[in-house]
């Protein structure tokens, strides 16, 4: 894995030339009055590094005669480990992470000059470390300020995510082997929430279940709070507090997924709680599942990002239009958004390291074009919100149409010949979801 690393970072630093890229760790993860949170290393940091604790800082400097890799680390300090857990130190970091030279943390302030002070630019991202922030600029303006003297030194500061993260969008076979871990276990909770929801559960219990099994099988945890949500509780898109029992004749729509080694699943699928969909909630199924077939055939090497949405833009406004809950010329309705009220969000983002994981979607006029290595989300569903906000003839939705969420939602990678969908092992179609 040593290897993956330094890869990633001699293809990061063949983009940097004669500049110096600069990488935060993530902070030490404090909850409150010295209970700490479990720590999550930066996807950025942990991308290049591979390393694993809060408080250091990664450097590339490739155009510095003697180090091109510099981390700075916590050191070793006996006292301190005994109560938050061990640490890698500045010898073992070299020796360990590759890095060309490490330094004490401490040292940052004095060591880090050296290797800015010759380049063309610095590559930075301001995060939301304001110290860290303010560490940048204020070596940034002193090296400005003395550049006369000096005649060389950087002139401007560029954000590293645009050298980054398109590295990141294209994942590695390493990377995809532990996406498909992901899914796997994901897969398997999602199976087994269905075989376990029954009439009279209460939302935790499956979420109880499925949190279990992603640790079980050796998962970090879950990659976002996970959403059981029944009857109308579908219509809240963030809805978490997963407290209410679920009834017979709703649907239950479960969005979640774990993390496995730092990469993520995301998936949702609705079904109906007892044993068969209302005529009302199959109607909108179906239109939600082929809106996601439709996309979903889009993802192929090539394709525009964008024609992903636009096809279960499409499909859903159709839809929707034929059930008579909008009305009017489909291409109209499309133009005037008037799916909105319904479909309020995307029909999907990129995946990896982050659940909403970094990359470009448009490049100013022109679409991302799907390439081999991407891996998305498709999402699509629809949202007969009570008393739904900005629609216009609320008082001209059936009532029988009200409360019903639907959203199902797959995670695939587009491959060169044409995608592979990572968690198809959830049922989806209506058959295989009514006992
Ligand atoms: N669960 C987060 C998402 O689907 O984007
Ligand atoms: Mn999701
Ligand atoms: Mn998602």
């Amino acid at each position: 894995m040593q290897a993956e690393y330094e890869n990633r970072r001699q293809q990061l630093m063949a983009k940097i030339g004669n500049g110096t890229a600069i990488f935060r760790s993530a902070p030490m993860a404090v909850m409150h009055n010295d209970v700490e949170y479990t720590f999550r290393q930066d996807s950025d940091f942990f991308y290049l590094t591979g390393f694993n604790e809060p408080e250091a800082v990664a450097v590339l400097a490739p155009h510095h005669e003697e180090h091109r890799f510099i981390l700075f680390v916590q050191p070793k300090e006996r006292e301190k480990e005994v109560w938050t857990g061990y640490r890698t130190g500045v010898e073992e970091a070299k020796k360990r992470y590759g890095a060309d030279e490490a330094y004490s943390i401490a040292e940052l302030a004095e060591k880090l000059p050296q290797y800015v002070e010759k380049a063309e630019r610095i590559y930075y991202h301001l995060g939301r470390d304001h110290a860290f922030n303010e560490t940048i600029l204020k070596l940034w303006q002193r090296l400005v300020a003395t550049y006369p003297k000096r005649g060389i030194g950087p002139m401007a500061i560029e954000d590293s995510n645009v050298i980054l993260h398109p590295l990141r969008l294209v994942k590695s076979e390493s990377e995809l082997a532990l996406m498909r871990q992901a899914a796997a276990i994901s897969v398997e909770a999602h199976n087994k929430a269905r075989e376990l929801a029954r009439p009279g559960c209460y939302e935790y219990e499956i979420q109880a279940e499925m949190e279990r099994i992603f640790r079980l099988r050796g998962g970090m945890g879950v990659a976002y709070p996970s959403i059981v949500a029944s009857g109308a509780n579908a219509c809240v898109l963030h809805y978490i507090d997963n407290n209410r029992q679920m009834l017979d004749n709703e649907l239950l729509l479960i969005d979640a997924g774990c993390a496995y080694d730092y990469y993520n699943a995301d998936i949702t699928r609705t079904f109906p709680v007892g044993n068969k969909f209302t005529p009302e909630q199959k109607a909108l199924y179906e239109i939600v599942l082929e809106a996601q077939l439709q996309a979903l055939s889009q993802v192929q090497p090539g394709n525009p990002y964008n024609a992903v949405h636009d096809t279960a833009v499409r499909v859903i406004t159709e839809g929707l239009v034929e059930l008579g809950i909008l009305r009017g010329e489909i291409d109209k309705l499309i133009e005037e958004e008037k799916y909105k009220p319904f479909y309020m969000h995307r029909t999907g983002h990129w995946l990896g390291l982050d659940v909403h994981d970094v990359g470009v979607y448009q490049h100013g006029e022109s679409p991302h074009i799907l390439q081999a290595g991407n891996v998305l989300t498709v999402e699509p569903g629809i949202y007969i919100v009570p008393n739904t906000p900005n629609a216009e003839d609320q008082s001209e939705i059936d009532p029988r149409w009200i409360g019903i969420g639907i959203r199902i939602e797959d995670d695939v990678l587009v491959t060169a010949s044409g995608q592979e969908i990572l968690t198809l092992g959830v049922p989806k179609l209506v058959a295989q979801l009514e006992a």
